[in-house]
C-alpha cells in the first residue's frame, strides 16, 4: 500500500499545545496549499463547498490501544476515540471551502499542526457543515 501527500496544511499551529482539539467552524483561517502538479484535480471544487479532508498526522505516537478520553477520562480503544494516536495515524475533518486561488484552498478552524500532510479531499455531498463528531 502507498500513500502519497497532495499537499500541506497550513496553520497558525506550531506546537501540539496550541492545536484546536478538534474542528471548530469559526476557527482560524487555515490554507490547503495542494502540490501544483495535481491541479487538474481540484476542478469543480468552488467556495461554499463542503469537503471531508483526510490528513496525516506525523507525530502522533501509537504506543497502546487504549486511553482516556479528553472528555469523559473514561478508558476506551482508539477506535472508539477521535485521538490522533492511533495505528494510522489519519485525521478527518468536515469542512466549508471559504476560498480557492489556484492550488490554495482557503479554510476554517482545522486541528493540526502547521505543514501537516494532506492526504485527500472528498466533496461532502448532502452532508452540514455545522456537524462535527464529538470531541473524544
Ligand atoms: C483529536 S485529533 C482530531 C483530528 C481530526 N479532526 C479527527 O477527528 O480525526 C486533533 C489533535 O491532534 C493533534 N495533532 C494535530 N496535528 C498533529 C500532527 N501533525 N501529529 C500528531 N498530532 C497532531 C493535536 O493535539 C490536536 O488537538
Amino acid at each position: 500500500m502507498a500513500l502519497h501527500a497532495i499537499g500541506r496544511i497550513r496553520t497558525p499551529w506550531q506546537n501540539l499545545n496550541e492545536c484546536p482539539r478538534n474542528i471548530t467552524v469559526d476557527g482560524e483561517t487555515c490554507t490547503l496549499e495542494i502540490d501544483p502538479r495535481l491541479s487538474e484535480g481540484l476542478t469543480g471544487l468552488k467556495a461554499g463547498d463542503k469537503i471531508a479532508l483526510l490528513y496525516w498526522l506525523d507525530r502522533a505516537n501509537c504506543d497502546r490501544l487504549q486511553r482516556p478520553s479528553r472528555r469523559t477520562g473514561e478508558i476506551k480503544g482508539v477506535f472508539a476515540l477521535r485521538t490522533p494516536h492511533r495505528p494510522n495515524p489519519i485525521g478527518l475533518a468536515s469542512i466549508e471551502i471559504i476560498a480557492i486561488d489556484g492550488t490554495h484552498i482557503s479554510v476554517r478552524g482545522l486541528d493540526c499542526l502547521d505543514g501537516t500532510i494532506l492526504l485527500d479531499i472528498k466533496p461532502q455531498n448532502g452532508a452540514s457543515s455545522g456537524q462535527q463528531p464529538s470531541l473524544d
